[in-house]
């Protein structure tokens, strides 16, 4: 299960209702649910109230039988943590908080507000990471993913386009742009030990920009995710808006295959898989397809497949799809994101 923000923690709390609805995913096939995003303990990490936090007595202890139903479902789950850093909320009115964090200022390229984070700001940042982490770790979840996607805090470092720094947190190589990250999965590796998974999720798109890229060669990359492969990571979960868009011209290899081929790390593939019935009925011809998306998973391309909205609308969609019940299979309906059913 794909993380999918829910915006239903009033207060940041996660309600009651959580866990039975990561658990109906978890009893019907789904192998590794990944948390909506939940935030690290700084003031300006969330832009929306509604979202959960994991952090403080009231949060965490919201999230113990989140835990518990979904491991007694059978599955694994890792939250995933997350800080906005200086990304506006998708919906509502945005009332800019004085004090945001981000690498250098902008809310967008040459959109000023607020200050470059100071290295203070950025050693406490790195800490809170670290409290959230051994918060999951007490918990007794099963790994930890850090969102590093679609133009929150750490991909506002990644990207040249908002990280202006020339200090030892900025630079115009990809790798030096990586410290942040790098820096908060090393000490979060110190702290939870080696035998926690560390999921890492990246994206070349932007909610600011949704043409921007980190990555314009397979050697930016390997450069990108060597740093933090090489920081601790174990797996990168690779965002893209559909999962058949090659990403770099001359092979068919998506930001999970060449994400895989370059590291050795296993990977994740995610994006607009099952939004529609046709998806299993297709043949391998048609590049949106169940078939096509096995056939690239023997091909070893990757390792895991998240799945989103599909999920959102059919809480027992993978356990249809693994008993070939696909007379069963609906398009997605987005009324879905309504409730946690
Ligand atoms: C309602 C909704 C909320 C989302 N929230 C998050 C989030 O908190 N963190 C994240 O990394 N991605 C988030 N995403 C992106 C999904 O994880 C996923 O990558 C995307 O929806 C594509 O997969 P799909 O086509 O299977 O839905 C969200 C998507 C949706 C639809």
């Amino acid at each position: 299960m794909a993380p999918m923000t829910r915006s239903m923690s009033p207060d940041g709390v996660p309600p009651s209702a959580a866990a039975g609805y990561y658990a109906r995913r978890a009893a019907a096939d789904v192998g590794l649910v990944i948390t909506e995003g939940t935030v690290v303990d700084r003031p300006t990490a969330a832009n929306d109230p509604n979202v959960p936090k994991f952090y403080g007595y009231d949060a965490l202890t919201a999230w113990r039988p989140v835990v518990e139903q979904v491991h007694a479902a059978g599955s694994m789950i890792a939250p995933q943590l997350w800080h906005v850093g200086s990304a506006q909320p998708s919906k509502g009115e945005w009332t800019a908080h004085s004090s945001l964090e981000s690498p250098s200022g902008l809310v967008r390229p040459d959109e000023p507000h607020g200050e470059p984070m100071s290295e203070s700001a950025i050693a406490d940042v790195i800490a809170a990471f670290v409290g959230s982490a051994a918060a999951a770790r007490r918990l007794g979840f099963d790994a930890i993913q850090l969102h590093g996607a679609h133009g929150f805090l750490f991909d506002q470092f990644f990207w040249p386009a908002l990280n202006r720094r020339t200090d030892g947190w900025g630079g115009a190589t990809v790798a030096e742009r990586s410290r942040f990250a790098a820096e908060t999965v090393r000490a979060i590796r110190a702290a939870v030990g080696e035998d926690m998974a560390l999921l890492f999720r990246i994206s070349q798109f932007k909610t600011q920009d949704y043409n921007a890229r980190i990555a314009h060669t397979p050697a930016e990359l390997e450069a990108w995710l060597g740093a933090l492969a090489d920081a601790g990571v174990d797996l990168f979960d690779c965002s893209q808006r559909r999962f058949w868009d090659p990403e770099f011209e001359g092979s068919d290899l998506n930001l999970a295959g060449w994400a895989k081929k370059l590291t050795g790390r296993p990977t994740i593939t995610v994006g607009s898989v099952g939004l529609t019935a046709e998806f299993v009925t297709a043949d391998a011809g048609r590049p949106d397809s169940l078939a096509a998306l096995l056939r690239r998973h023997e091909r070893g391309e990757f390792d895991l497949v998240g799945v989103g909205r599909a999920l959102l609308s059919d809480p027992t969609w993978a356990k249809t799809i693994r008993g070939g019940r696909f007379d069963q299979v609906r398009d997605y309906d987005p009324a879905a994101l309504g409730s946690l059913h």
